[in-house]
């Protein structure tokens, strides 16, 4: 059924499918038609529901962090069946983001690539929306990077000043030091600068938190970063972001566009430092990076991750995404004799 819907979306540029998709899921959030349509995408079983980081997740399939960078449809995302929600990335300063085109489809490798620069209406107006609209009952997190203009060396206040305005409606916060299209942003995964990051967070109240890594990392620079989330004892990690690399296989023209690829080429990349994070810390992991079936995301879970995310996915496979997914999970907890999700996390490790 979304193969008709596809082909004329995927006749317009891939920004304005975004924005048409976005319109239509703000239209139904507002007239509620989101708790109907949820019926149809929503998996209930207990095997799937998930306690990490103080949260209970209905299931482990979350909707990743870009897709609603201004927090204008979480209850329309939560009704396509998600288990959580992850909004942003919000700065402190309102940013238009990097000129158009900044977003481009790989169709033939199930993949993106987009160099959007973090375009947000900023943290006081995503807090204000925030603190006003209801929030799905599903958990919220909310994705926070750091202003263009704000030099790296200010980075701590910067962060902060955004979770004093966001942080508050939501369920958890993400780091965001590793987005590919803020210059200098990912040096900011460096001990010392994350670590003043982090502490000023927490010192201001931020909790549950977690924060995302890139896949380009050196393994060294993951295992400083995860030695840090344990000193620290930070909440959790996310893995991971998009990459700037082009592995050989990529066949789309697009792939030679600047920005982080995701989707199906960095699957395998992400579930390795899903597992590398995961043998590294007691804390939880997300996993995220290529996740469109059911194999994809217990895969991830295996490897050590108590939830996921996707947002490429969506893209390709629709809104049934989540459902497909979730519905396949429980069949490969069965398969494998598996009582929960929560039984099978890290069995690979
Ligand atoms: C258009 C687009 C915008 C994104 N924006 C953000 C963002 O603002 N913050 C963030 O942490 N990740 C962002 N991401 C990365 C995703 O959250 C995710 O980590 C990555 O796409 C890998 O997952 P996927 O393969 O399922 O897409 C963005 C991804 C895409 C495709």
């Amino acid at each position: 059924m979304y193969g008709l819907l596809k082909s004329a979306l995927f006749g317009l540029p891939p920004e304005t499918t975004h924005e048409i998709t976005t319109s239509a899921l703000r239209v139904a959030q507002r007239v509620g038609a989101h708790r109907a349509y949820a019926k149809q995408f929503t998996v209930t079983d207990p095997r799937l529901s998930v306690d990490a980081f103080g949260q209970t997740f209905p299931n482990p399939v979350g909707m990743a962090a870009g897709f609603d960078k201004n927090a204008e449809i979480p209850r329309a995302l939560a009704g396509l069946g998600f288990g959580h929600i992850e909004v942003g990335a919000v700065t402190a300063e309102r940013q238009p983001g990097n000129d158009r085109p900044r977003l481009f489809r790989l169709p033939d490798d199930n993949a993106l690539v987009n160099r959007m620069g973090f375009n947000n209406e900023g943290a006081d107006t995503v807090g204000a929306r925030l603190d006003a609209e209801p929030l799905p009952d599903v958990p919220v997190g909310v994705n926070i990077g750091k202003s263009k203009t704000t030099p790296l060396a200010d980075a701590p206040d910067d962060y902060t000043y955004t979770f004093s305005r966001v942080g508050d409606a939501v369920d958890y916060v993400v780091v965001n030091v590793s987005s590919p299209n803020t210059p200098g942003l990912r040096e900011l995964q460096g001990r010392d600068q994350l670590a003043a990051i982090l502490e000023a967070l927490q010192d201001a109240g931020a909790s549950p938190l977690l924060v995302k890594l890139s896949p380009d990392l050196h393994q060294d620079a993951v295992a400083d970063a995860v030695e840090l989330a344990n000193d620290l004892d930070l909440d959790g990690i996310v893995a991971t972001n998009t990459t700037t690399e082009r592995p050989e296989s990529l066949s789309h023209p697009h792939a030679g566009e600047q920005g982080g690829l995701s989707g199906a080429p960095i699957r395998e990349r992400a579930t390795e430092q899903v597992r590398f994070v995961a043998e590294r810390t007691d804390q939880p992991v997300v996993g995220v990076g290529g996740v469109a079936t059911a194999e994809d995301a217990y895969e991830k879970i295996r490897a050590g991750a108590s939830v996921v995310q996707l947002y490429t996915a969506l893209v390709y496979e629709g809104p049934w995404v989540a459902k497909r997914i979730n519905e396949g999970l429980v069949s490969l907890l069965e398969r494998d004799g598996f009582d929960s999700v929560e039984d099978a996390v890290g069995a690979d490790l």
